[in-house]
């Protein structure tokens, strides 16, 4: 039993090696659709959605960075200490009449936390208290599935693959021995576990979290290209982004990569 193991292991092994040297395409793993499930949602901010720019994930500017108005802020459960920044969920109204019957769902993605408030109980205005699932949505999203006088709504959701058009986007802080990247525009789960930096005259350096979708690595970095290696929190996979940023990058400015998640 046990040389078999080894066999199968070595195999796999073999396989994610093979893969690996192929590069991202050849892993290409689909992230599928969770279950359905219970939960409520509000919404914050007005039809301007401004109050949605700047939220915990570190997407700053939502219109600039191709998030616009379809976001939410998830309740501490499903932020998961930032680690849910970029997901994408399909929310459907749920058996309330301030339902709009012709709307099937709406598809969201994550950008923001949406804090407890422990003054108030959590089934009377602390929705976001643990250990509620909870959705506060940009309010132009909410009024295309709900009547917005309701304040809130039962839905139903479920995570679903995000659709990005392009790679994943390097949004870069910090300074010359703190490099601080906010990694957005990403596909399939949308969100990650890992993350490392290899400058030209480096090897991998593991980034650290900082909080939402950032990660720092505090190295000397400036003046050589950086390149990305990127893990999926939701189904491991991992990805290469070489040569993302030249070597004269600079804080400030956001780089693409060519690849992304499926
Ligand atoms: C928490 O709830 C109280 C009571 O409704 C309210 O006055 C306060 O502004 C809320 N705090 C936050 C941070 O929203």
């Amino acid at each position: 039993m046990a040389s078999i193991f080894h066999f199968c292991s070595f195999l796999l092994i073999c396989f994610t090696c093979m893969f690996t040297f192929m590069g991202e395409s050849a892993t290409a793993v689909i992230f599928r659709p969770s279950p359905w499930a219970l939960a409520h949602a509000t919404f914050y901010g007005d039809e301007t959605a401004s109050a949605t720019m700047g939220g915990a994930c570190g997407y700053g500017n939502l219109f600039q960075n191709g998030y616009g108005t379809d976001t939410v802020a998830l309740s501490s459960r499903l932020f998961n200490n930032g680690y849910s920044c970029g997901t994408c969920y399909q929310i459907k109204c749920y058996q309330s009449s301030a339902c709009y019957r012709n709307v099937a769902f709406v598809t969201v993605t994550a950008t923001n936390l949406c804090p407890p408030n422990w003054s108030q109980a959590s089934d009377n205005g602390g929705w976001c208290n643990p250990p509620r699932a909870h959705f506060d949505m940009s309010k132009p999203v909410f009024m295309k599935f709900a009547q917005w006088k309701a304040g809130i709504v039962p839905v139903m959701y479920r995570r679903v693959p995000c659709g990005r058009k392009g790679g994943i986007r390097f949004s870069f802080q910090g300074n010359g021995y703190w490099l601080l990247v906010y990694v957005m525009n990403v596909g399939g789960g949308g969100d990650i576990s890992s993350m490392f930096v290899k400058g030209s005259r480096t090897g991998w350096i593991r980034m650290s979290h900082n909080w939402g979708a950032s990660y720092q690595a505090f190295s000397t970095l400036s003046g050589q290209t950086l390149s990305f290696r990127i893990t999926s929190y939701t189904n491991k996979e991992t990805i290469y982004a070489w040569n993302v940023a030249p070597s004269n990058w600079n804080i400030g400015l956001t780089y693409s990569a060519k690849v992304n998640f499926h």
